[in-house]
């Protein structure tokens, strides 16, 4: 197990910059995530711990001691690739045991090791098949206990369940946050998926453009979003953002003006009615409603915004006519326009 530290960490591919002077340290035994859009840099972090690429110009370090010069086999560092990359001429138990033997382990070591992943995995009865022979989901424990039966310092995993059906998504999420429990190991997990990332990790990183918006604990992500990039990333359906003035006895901080400011509200704290007796509820024209069993959002339209909110499935507004939409005045968030900064 490792601390990685990255001490000022820019990367370029020629006079393109995809990271911008990273500088953050995953904890001993943390699961940490980088979650971002596509291109924002993910796949290119975990390249850099890897040792797969260099940095341009900073460094990472391990628990203190800079690991730049180091090869990718010498940082004992066991990485899970989104195409999971399993040999295909070789059994399952062969490809879980391909790094003990790399390293001329005893073949017996190798089967006890190989015995107890695949036990830990539930996949004891596959041992014996080809790669082509299995599911994807199967594929994507194999190649997970290619990388746990090392037991290495650190654990990379670059999308590891995008290939994944919605159900074997959400069964293999709680094994990887389950596994993780059991091993301990320090793990940089990467995802485009901000609710894997918030299901999964002790803290996460929002990288926009191969900067770092935002770092903490998913929780403190969603409550206080640093700025409006990470306010629309984390949470679903994503975050309303409104003109201020169109929020009635808004309160401000002093010193700041009304056309300063954007207002962001998420769906689930507004609340839709056809007639709401707050008398602070604005009227918008109900554009769309969507029932997904518990909830509805209803998509409305506010004096040429949209805005989306929370109605209960026994009361759907009707498209094309007018509901009541109540904001939870607590829960509003306030970022200034110019910079998309969080106003305390
Ligand atoms: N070897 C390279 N040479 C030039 N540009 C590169 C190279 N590798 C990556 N890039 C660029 O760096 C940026 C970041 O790439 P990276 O693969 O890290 O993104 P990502 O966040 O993993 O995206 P995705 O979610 O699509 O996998 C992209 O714009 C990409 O085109
Ligand atoms: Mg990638």
């Amino acid at each position: 197990m490792a601390a990685i530290e990255f001490d000022g960490v820019s990367k370029r591919f020629g006079q393109v910059t995809v990271l911008e002077d990273l500088r953050l340290t995953i904890e001993e035994g943390e699961f940490f995530t980088f979650v971002g859009p596509s291109g924002c840099g993910k796949s290119t972090t975990l390249s850099l711990i890897a040792g797969l690429e260099r940095p341009t110009s900073g460094r990472i370090r391990f628990d203190g001691e800079p690991v730049d010069h180091l090869a990718p086999r010498d940082r004992d560092v066991a990485m899970v690739f989104q195409s999971y990359a399993l040999y295909p001429h070789m059994s399952v138990a062969e490809n879980i045991g391909f790094p003990l033997k790399l390293r001329g382990a005893a073949p017996r070591e190798i089967d006890d090791a190989v015995a107890e992943v695949a036990r830990r995995l539930g996949i004891e009865t596959l041992l014996a098949r080809r790669p082509r022979e299995l599911s994807g989901g199967q594929r994507q424990r194999v190649a997970l206990g290619r990388a746990l039966v090392r037991r290495p310092r650190v654990f990379l995993l670059d999308e590891p369940l995008s290939n994944l059906d919605a159900r074997l998504r959400l069964e293999m999420r709680a094994e990887l946050k389950r596994l993780h429990g059991e091993y301990g190991i320090t793990t940089v997990y990467v995802t485009h998926d901000q609710e894997e990332a918030m299901a999964l990790s002790d803290r996460v990183a929002v990288l926009n453009a191969g900067r770092v918006e935002q770092c903490g604990p998913p929780l403190e992500l969603y409550h206080a979003p640093a700025n409006t990039f990470v306010a629309g990333f984390v949470g679903s359906p994503p975050m309303n953002f409104l003109d201020a003035r169109l929020v009635p006895d808004l309160e401000l901080p002093r010193d700041v003006a009304l056309d300063e400011v954007v207002v962001g509200v998420r769906p689930t704290d507004v609340r839709v009615t056809e007639a709401s007796d707050d008398p602070r509820a604005l009227d918008a024209r109900v554009l769309l409603a969507e029932p997904t069993g518990d909830d509805v959002w209803v998509v409305g339209l506010l004096e040429g915004e949209r805005i989306v909110g929370r109605a209960l499935p026994s009361a759907v507004p009707v498209p094309g006519g007018i509901a009541r939409f109540a904001f939870a005045r607590e829960r509003l968030h306030l970022f200034d326009r110019a910079s998309g900064r969080r106003i305390a």
